[in-house]
């Protein structure tokens, strides 16, 4: 019965085992098999992860650079705008027309500061293409001062329309006076309009870049105005400070590739303009054709004792 039994067993050891092997082998397989499939699914979620923090990210980064643009385009259109020609209002252009309407008084006053009185004579010489006068000139010469004052522009002095003239004849002792209570060499640059009978051009002196240009809408040079504008500063050096000014590097400059006169008339209106853009360190950028739009804002401008960018 003993031996019965084993053998049964036997058999069914033979028989069972290499069932429940392979049924235990399977399970493994299996158990193998999902836990790869999970693993490969955690990677899969990481990657989804990370591609959408990615995708996030660049989403973000997309939206920065829209606002930047949009911002810089608000700010360079702007002040471009802005700073090259401000547009006048109707309330202003009817100031304008008020003080060049010819019917009323030539004599009456429309302007009083900087010691100077403008009439509408002188404001009448900022009409269609007549010429400038000292007056005007000097007058918006004292506006570009007065901005100069300024923290944000460079400080500017202006000498007056006779100066020129006056240097260039008697060289800095017959204008020694008029530089009493003022030591220009504490500004960043003086403006000087060149009065050549029947032409305006404009000088300017650089004390940042030790540099005097000169500036003609009619495209010449003028090498003795240049160096007579040097020699002032060296003997207003000597006579105010009682030391020499070493001027040995600066340099002489007749602009080149600047806007140019296309008629007779317009030559003070590009001094005046050469130095109100040059003043505030921007790019020329105007020309014949905004003549008539930059005479009534010089009206305006001097109606209201301020230049419009400022
Ligand atoms: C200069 O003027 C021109 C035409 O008037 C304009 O197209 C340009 O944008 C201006 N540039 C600057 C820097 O103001
Ligand atoms: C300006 O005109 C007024 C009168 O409107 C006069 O009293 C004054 O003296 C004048 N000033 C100058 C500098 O001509
Ligand atoms: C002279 O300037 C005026 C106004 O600025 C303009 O209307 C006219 O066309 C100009 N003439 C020439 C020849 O450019």
């Amino acid at each position: 019965m003993g031996q019965f039994v084993s053998a049964i067993a036997s058999i069914l050891y033979m028989i069972v085992w290499p069932i429940a092997y392979h049924i235990i082998k399977k399970h493994d397989e299996v158990v193998e098999r999902t836990q790869k499939l999970i693993d490969e699914q955690k990677l899969t979620l990481q990657r989804c992860n990370s591609i959408n923090d990615e995708l996030r990210v660049k989403r973000l980064r997309d939206k920065v650079s829209e606002c930047l643009h949009i911002k810089d385009l608000l700010i360079s259109d702007d002040s471009k705008e802005e700073s090259a020609f401000p547009e006048l209002t109707p309330k202003q252009e009817a100031i304008i027309n008020n003080a060049l309407d010819s019917r009323q008084p030539a004599s009456e006053v429309l302007a009083t500061k900087f010691n100077i009185n403008i009439t509408r004579q002188d404001i009448l010489t900022l009409a269609g293409l007549n010429w400038l006068n000292d007056e005007v000139i000097n007058f918006y010469m004292n506006l570009i001062i007065e901005r100069g004052k300024m923290n944000k522009w460079p400080k500017v002095y202006a000498m007056n329309t006779f100066f020129y003239p006056k240097v260039m004849s008697g060289g800095q002792s017959s204008v020694r006076r008029w530089t009493r209570k003022v030591d220009i060499f504490s500004y960043d640059i003086i403006a000087i309009p060149i009065h050549l009978g029947m032409h305006w051009c404009m000088s300017l002196i650089d004390f940042r870049k030790r540099r005097i240009t000169y500036y003609d809408s009619m495209g010449s040079s003028n090498a003795k105005c240049l160096k007579a504008l040097l020699s002032y500063l060296e003997d207003e050096h000597l006579d105010k400070k009682k030391t020499e000014y070493d001027v040995s590097d600066w340099r002489l400059t007749n602009a080149r590739d600047i806007p140019q006169q296309m008629n007779g008339s317009d030559c003070g209106m590009f001094a005046c303009t050469f130095a109100e853009v040059l003043t505030r360190d921007a790019e020329i950028n105007f020309s014949q054709e905004h003549m008539p739009y930059l005479r009534r804002k010089m009206v305006f401008e001097i109606l209201e004792g301020r230049l419009l960018i400022s």
